[in-house]
């Protein structure tokens, strides 16, 4: 199975209740929520505040993905105002096991980030206390940015190195998703695809999800046959 995320960061903020419904209309069952605070990435974001809007407004599984300095302190607001998983940078995190830790203990799902420009050797120690890995397939700061491919290799060797160890967490991937990039990023093993300008460029988001969904999950590896 493919879960499309609609990255929120592209949506029209006036109407944002209006545009989730229609999401959830067509199937969305998880969102994703860019949180940047301008100095971990340059932009900045939403706070807690449109996230406790949000978890009054949706039953979708709120995905919040934290591109701030101080994770540590603001996971447990994010997940007191209603995030179901929250994912932290590498980069940001000084004791990242104690981060993932953490987050499992205030009750969400952790997840971990890497950028374009770390490599994937540095999460080996904490793959067994990550439920989930995201894959930036751009530089974090914006939407409508162009894929990166190496982020394909990247999620090819998280996906060895998950079999390797015996781990089933799934990956996800951020950045430049669309009808073309989809199928090549689930061929290369990822199952969690965000988009943003992919889905609230067009002029009818409700259909491109559904166009993303069926073109990702017709890359889905065939099961062999018996
Ligand atoms: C970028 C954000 C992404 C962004 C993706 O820093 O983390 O979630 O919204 O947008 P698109 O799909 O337009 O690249
Ligand atoms: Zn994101």
């Amino acid at each position: 199975m493919v879960e499309i995320l609609p990255s929120i960061l592209s949506a029209d903020f006036a109407r944002l209740g209006e545009q989730i419904a229609a999401l959830e209309t067509a199937g969305c069952r998880m969102l994703h929520v860019d949180v940047m605070d301008g100095h971990f990435v340059p932009n900045i974001t939403i706070g807690p505040p449109v996230v406790e809007s949000l978890r009054k407004a949706t039953r979708a599984i709120l995905d919040v993905h934290l591109m701030i300095e101080d994770p540590d302190k603001y996971a447990p607001v994010f997940i007191e105002a209603g995030a179901d998983q929250v994912s932290v940078h590498q980069e940001a995190c000084r004791h990242l096991d104690r981060t993932l830790r953490m987050i499992r203990s205030e009750g969400a799902k952790a997840g971990v980030v890497i950028n374009p420009g770390t490599p994937v050797a540095t999460l080996e120690d904490v793959l067994d206390v990550a439920d989930y890995v995201l894959i930036m397939s751009v530089n974090p700061g914006f939407g409508g940015q162009q894929f990166i491919p190496n982020a394909l290799r990247k999620v090819r060797e998280l996906a060895a190195l998950r079999k390797e160890r015996g781990l089933h967490f799934p990956i996800e991937i951020d950045g430049g998703i669309d009808l073309n990039t989809a199928p090549r990023v689930v061929a290369a093993g990822a199952r969690i695809l965000v988009a943003g300008n992919a889905i609230f460029g067009t002029s009818d988001p409700e259909r491109a999800t559904r166009e993303l969904k069926a073109r990702a999950m017709a890359a889905l590896p065939v099961a062999p046959a018996r």
